[in-house]
């Protein structure tokens, strides 16, 4: 971490503590505390051990895994950012832990548990953490349950370095307007998920989640994973969702709106063949020509797996919104704005395998994540039989204009730029190149099955590159991972581009 890094941090923070004390975030909620609220013990410990992430090294605890989220969301109002939330932790460790310190900018705390027992607990506004005492310090080898019951209005983190627009990170409330009914919905990359739910909030901390959604009668909840039983309440419908893959925080998916849910015909491209169950979320008013661009997923599902390997969950769709923000590969279920076409619909479904199964070991590594979603483009242009180095130029002629950069992120606003995506992209064409189509898919297809339900580095990368396809398609990786300027354009001795092996 640069002394660069630590300022940049420092003026972040301090312009999101403004802006939240404007929101009134800071324990301006109205909700009164429970009985179980037990006063803060002083701040006798140790400072705080993160996960030092190179971008955002205020992230995360060192030594802490949690293994699963056990997620109650009740939204009363929908379109508003009122929340309530109780969520159990099912922890580990690797390192004895005196403490907890979960990143968190949320609603105000209730109450927090510690398997069962209410436990004393501080939230540390400024280094954005829950930090909770257990009764005894957390050891490896032992598991542990941690619940956190909150109400009020999470956080607000922007992001500064994403596209033309700064985007409020994190639970999105759409207001009710023009016939149109309230909504809510998740949109959390990188690190927006702890302002609406305490979380160990880095990708290198993968675990399994069961959400369940209470809305008012007549809205439809959803979120990442599969879906199970309705349960009626009192003018209440309660959705519950079971994502059994270990996922990251930043790709948690959660929406609420007067959906309809619309289900395809399974695709048989999970492992071994398992069926993948295909659902579809539009906000009742989405027109035919964007419920159109959906009824090709399930091809895009054959296309992507034929390249990438078996599809690592067990459904997958997408939730369409109405702000124009980005589009998010939120697990299982895409979060997609209705003004978006079929190229992103297949780049959010690539990284269902880049990003969401094999999650980054920090965020300098997000290249991966966008390089390989990006290249998905190229691929799917190619399965249409239209023109692939028509895409891949147009890549090149993007850097060219806009400069360039080494693909392992130094800095925030390095991380969604168009090094990350088409860099990246034309990094794996390098490759492709070097290697040739048999190898390329060869590699793909082993890297997933390597990397799946884990994390990996770009040094890890590379290495597992070099054992694969030998010095050759290292050193055409290397150097569109490392070099300072933009190498020259790969090109294909014609013979070798068949698109079909
Ligand atoms: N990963 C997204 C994509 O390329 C882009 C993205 C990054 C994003 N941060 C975001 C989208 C925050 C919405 C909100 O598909
Ligand atoms: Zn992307």
């Amino acid at each position: 971490m640069t002394q660069e890094n630590r300022g940049r941090r420092f003026l972040l923070l301090l312009g999101v503590l403004s802006l939240g004390g404007g929101l009134g975030w800071t324990g301006a909620q109205p909700s009164p505390p429970s009985p179980l609220t037990i006063p803060a013990r002083p701040v006798t410990s140790t400072p705080a051990d993160t996960l030092r992430d190179p971008i955002f090294p205020g992230l995360g605890q060192a030594g802490l895994d949690v293994r699963h989220y056990d997620v109650a969301l009740t939204v009363e109002r929908p379109g508003t950012p009122e929340l309530r939330g109780a969520v159990t932790l099912t922890l580990a460790s690797t390192r004895a832990l005196p403490e907890v310190r979960l990143d968190f900018l949320g609603p105000a705390v209730t109450a927090v548990r510690w398997n069962g027992r209410a436990a004393p607990f501080r939230v540390d506004a400024a280094a954005q953490k829950l930090v909770v005492t257990p009764p005894a310090p957390l050891l490896p080898g032992h598991e542990a349950h941690l619940s956190v019951e909150y109400r009020g209005r999470p956080g607000v983190i922007l992001d500064p370095g994403f596209g033309a627009a700064p985007v409020e990170l994190g639970w999105q409330s759409v207001p009710a307007a023009g016939g149109r009914a309230g909504a809510n919905f998740a949109l959390s990359e990188p690190h927006g998920t702890h302002t609406f739910l305490p979380c160990n909030d880095h990708p290198s901390d993968k675990a399994t989640f069961t959400t369940r959604i209470t809305v008012p009668q007549g809205y439809v909840a959803a979120a990442s994973g599969v879906e199970g039983p309705v349960g009626e309440g009192n003018g209440t419908r309660t959705f519950v969702f079971t994502q059994a893959e270990p996922i990251p925080t930043y790709v948690l998916g959660l929406f609420v709106d007067r959906f309809e849910r619309v289900t395809a015909p399974p695709v048989p491209v999970g492992v071994n063949g398992a069926p993948v169950a295909r659902r579809d979320y539009f906000p009742v008013s989405t027109p035919p020509n964007v419920r159109a661009v959906y009824t090709r997923t399930g091809e895009a599902l054959r296309v992507l797996s034929d390249w990438f390997g078996p599809y690592p969950f067990g459904a997958y769709g997408t939730a369409v919104v109405t702000p124009r923000l980005p589009a998010l590969e939120t697990a299982t279920l895409s979060t997609i704005p209705v003004t978006s076409g079929e190229r992103t619909s297949v780049h959010e479904l690539a990284h269902q395998w880049f990003g969401n199964a094999v999650s980054p070991a920090t965020w300098a590594d997000v290249w991966l994540n966008e390089g390989f979603a990006t290249y998905s483009e190229l691929i799917w242009t190619e399965a249409q039989g239209e023109d692939g180095g028509a895409v891949v130029t147009r890549w090149y002629d993007t850097l060219v204009r806009a400069g360039t950069r080494p693909l392992v992120a130094t800095r925030e606003e390095q991380l969604f730029d168009r090094s990350a995506y088409q860099r990246g992209a034309l990094a794996l064409q390098a490759l492709r190149v070097a290697v040739g189509d048999g190898a390329f898919r060869a590699f793909l297809r082993a890297y997933t099955a390597r990397f799946s339900g884990g994390t990996v580095s770009t040094a890890e990368f590379l290495a597992f590159a070099r054992a694969q396809t030998g010095e050759r398609g290292e050193a055409a990786l290397r150097l569109w991972v490392e070099s300072p300027g933009l190498p020259p354009l790969p090109v294909v001795a014609r013979a070798s581009v068949s698109p079909r092996l």
